[in-house]
């Protein structure tokens, strides 16, 4: 896995933003994997940023979300897509039919899952998959004790998720209790992984699944598995890792031989 740490939230959002644009530029039909939450804000900040000054263009590019609340319709405030669409997709000029989010309310829930990897499948795979990793180590809303081996499907939130999720609603109460969620083999099968964390929060968390054992009690540790991840961290979000210095040093000391292609 590759670790990259920088001093702050806005110069990881600015180094995975400059990742995709050099990913859409090398390839404009990329398919990109997207996820929710306060840690790609800054991410989606600098794309529509690129995207104004500099046109980058969407308009071939594809979107798969991780993960979507099981029972909220497109159009209320909390759903993942609202959120997409405000923090995103109106402002770029991405084409509505290229853009896959779960649908929450989907009739028979449980064929809708297996529709949504079989759309995966035909945009051809997904080229990179953004994440951000809950403070008990999930990716999308896997929750510990998911499946490694698991696919697109309903999940049963955690209390503590709930909990965390609950500052977008307007109490606890109203945080749905299950998703649907990518699974952690359908994460695993993107070509590229880039993963945000933010804070101190989330220190544990990072700590456990880039230098913990891999487990389903952290399912972000599967992605130890996976041959091309990088990690973007905040000093705050990296304060736990015991190779802190060494990720520091090799990051600085990379040939050009060792540079990620851009797809
Ligand atoms: C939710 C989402 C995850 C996200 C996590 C962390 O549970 N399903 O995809 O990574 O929250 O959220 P935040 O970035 O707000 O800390």
């Amino acid at each position: 896995m590759e670790v990259i740490i920088k001093e702050t939230y806005e110069a990881i959002s600015q180094e995975a933003a400059t990742i995709i644009r050099e990913a859409i530029l090398a390839k404009p039909t990329l398919v990109l994997g997207l996820a929710t939450g306060a840690t790609p804000l800054g991410l989606y900040g600098e794309l529509i940023r690129i995207h104004r000054q500099e046109g980058l263009d969407f308009s071939r590019v594809t979107t798969f979300n991780l993960d979507e609340y099981l029972g909220l319709p497109a159009d209320h405030p909390q759903s993942y897509h609202y959120f997409m669409q405000e923090n995103l997709f109106r402002h770029i000029n991405i084409s509505p039919e290229n853009v896959h989010t779960p649908q929450g309310t989907a009739p028979d829930p449980v064929a809708y899952c297996d529709r949504y990897e079989e759309e995966i499948q035909r945009a051809g795979g997904i080229d990179i998959q953004v994440l951000g990793v809950g403070s008990n180590g999930h990716i999308g809303f896997n929750e510990p004790g998911s499946s490694l081996g698991s696919r697109t499907r309903i999940k049963t939130l955690t209390r503590e998720t709930i909990e965390h999720n609950a500052r977008f609603f307007s109490s606890a109460d109203q945080v749905p209790r299950f998703a649907i969620t990518m699974g952690v083999a359908t994460i695993l099968e993107s070509r590229r992984c880039l993963v945000l964390a933010s804070g101190r929060e989330k220190a544990r968390a990072v700590a456990a699944f880039i230098e913990g054992p891999i487990t389903s009690s952290v399912t972000a540790s599967a992605l130890q598995l996976h041959p091309r991840v990088t990690a973007l961290l905040d000093e705050a979000a990296a304060s736990r890792l015991k190779l802190r210095e060494y990720y520091r040093w090799v990051y600085e000391n990379k040939s050009a031989a060792q540079r990620w292609r851009a797809t």
